[in-house]
């Protein structure tokens, strides 16, 4: 029994389980059926209950960007938003960008240009820079250092992650 539980008991209240909630997922072209506490995140549903650890959990109050995936083709921070209210919506993670097995452009410009160190803020800049480029926000070396500054690399990849970025959007 858990401290919480003992507290419980000891308040008059019985313990319980926290609420469970039935949900779909569409995520990466597969549609998921889940069982999950009503009030887990969708970072923690793709990552502890799907398996998909590509986003990452850094900060988990929506100030670093490490995982960033994409809702409807638009970056979300996943650790903010409850899993349920991403139900019937198309969510592509890291691990959909890739077709056939081969990269996806801005994935291979980030290995071409070494624009990564440890590789923790890595998936969620990738992600963050596919959507800017869609957004047409690319178009300058400031607009891609305003507008990726939600994603934060603290091994300072910043040079690399744009010379990746000017690639990818010269190349479009
Ligand atoms: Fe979501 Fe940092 S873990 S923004
Ligand atoms: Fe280490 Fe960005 S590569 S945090």
């Amino acid at each position: 029994m858990t401290h919480a539980d003992t507290e419980k008991r000891l308040c008059g209240q019985a313990p319980h389980d926290p609420p469970q909630v039935a949900i779909t997922l569409h995520v990466n072209g597969i549609v998921h059926t889940l069982q999950v506490d009503a009030r887990v995140t969708l970072l923690d549903a793709l990552r502890d209950h799907l398996g998909l650890t590509g986003a990452k959990k850094g900060c988990d109050q929506g100030a670093c960007g490490a995982c960033t995936v994409l809702v409807d083709g638009k970056r979300v921070v996943a650790c903010l938003g409850l899993a349920a209210q991403y139900q019937e919506r198309e969510i592509t993670t890291i691990e959909g960008l890739s077709v056939d097995g081969r990269l996806h452009p801005m994935q291979a410009a980030f290995v071409k240009h070494d624009a990564f160190q440890c590789g923790y803020c890595t998936p969620g800049q990738i992600m963050s820079a596919v959507c800017l480029i869609e957004e047409g926000r690319a178009e300058t070396e400031e607009d891609i250092c305003e507008f990726m500054s939600g994603n934060i690399c603290r091994c300072g990849a910043y040079p690399n992650i744009r010379a990746a970025i000017r690639e990818v959007k010269e190349e479009s």
